[in-house]
């Protein structure tokens, strides 16, 4: 308990220090000001999602429709609301393994990548067990852990689903991922790629909150963050304690429930969509 206060101490410090305190501009803006003209996303490999995979990882919103349908939605609250406070990052953690960041992450990340003036960037944040390369059956040649460590270039641990997003991916866990998540590298690495490929839109999948201090480290460098719950298995105590945990450290955005075996039928009605 006391470590985890110490780095939440540590963390506050850490945010006040990137966010410059309430009077700052937002982090996006001052991170955007100085932008070198973007290279073009077409230099990435583009990748598809294999055969089968969209099924198996319960990624649905590809296109739009009705499966689509509930991503859509919370594409559409999450961008009007980090518009009007002119955020760009978003971090997506969960209180305890399983409950389904990744999922949510991918599938925001491609519901808002199907705007076509939106620029998406997901990055795999969750150092300790990545898993969207497998997702996307790609293994690159490099890790994004070794991008923010400095052992490699961004290109070679990226890719590109469409015109509209970029995937940084990791294909090995990396041995220190606390410290390099608190560090002065990974922060100056994190806005090195957002300078150069000036998305409009970041997306970190995190690992769970409760189970290392990994999110503490870093939630400092987001704009906001979302909690996602697994219904029938996460605890309302266990919500409680970490939306408390972000609120010192970022903003939330909200908490999803993931996982509803009994789905309200209105949620992904036709109506306005297009199969
Ligand atoms: N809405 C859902 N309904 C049923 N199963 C789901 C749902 N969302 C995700 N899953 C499944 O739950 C499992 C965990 O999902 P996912 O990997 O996205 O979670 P995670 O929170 O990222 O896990 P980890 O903490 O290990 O990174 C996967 O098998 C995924 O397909
Ligand atoms: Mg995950």
């Amino acid at each position: 308990m006391e470590k985890l206060e110490a780095a939440l101490a540590k963390a506050r410090e850490m945010r006040q220090g990137a966010l410059g305190g309430p009077e700052a501009p937002p982090r996006s803006a001052t991170a955007k000001a100085a932008a070198p003209v973007s290279p073009t996303w077409q230099s990435l490999p583009e990748v598809a999602l294999p055969e089968g995979h969209a099924q198996r990882y319960r990624i649905s919103a590809l296109s739009g429709g009705r499966d689509a349908a509930p991503y859509d939605m919370l594409r559409s609250r999450i961008i009007r609301m980090m518009k009007e406070k002119g955020w760009s990052r978003l971090a997506v953690t969960s209180p305890e393994a399983g409950c389904g960041k990744s999922t949510v992450s991918l599938n925001l990340a491609l519901s808002l990548a199907r705007q076509s003036d939106l620029k998406v960037m997901l990055l795999d944040l969750d150092l300790r067990r990545p898993s969207l390369h497998r997702t996307l059956g790609y293994n690159p040649a490099k890790s994004l852990h070794e991008y923010l460590d400095g052992s490699a270039e961004f290109d070679q641990c990226a890719v590109r689903m469409g015109e509209n997003l970029i995937v940084a991916l990791n294909v090995s866990s990396s041995r220190r991922p606390s410290e390099l998540l608190q560090s002065q590298a990974s922060r100056d690495a994190l806005d090195a790629a957002e300078r150069r490929w000036r998305p409009d839109v970041v997306i970190f999948d995190m690992s769970p909150m409760l189970a290392s201090d990994d999110n503490v480290g870093f939630l400092g460098n987001v704009d906001c963050a979302l909690l996602i719950a697994a219904a029938e298995s996460t605890t309302i105590p266990n919500i409680d304690i970490c939306e408390k945990e972000i609120a010192q450290l970022t903003n939330v955005l909200g908490v999803v429930l993931n996982k509803c075996r009994y789905a309200d039928d209105s949620v992904g009605y036709d109506y306005g969509t297009y199969q």
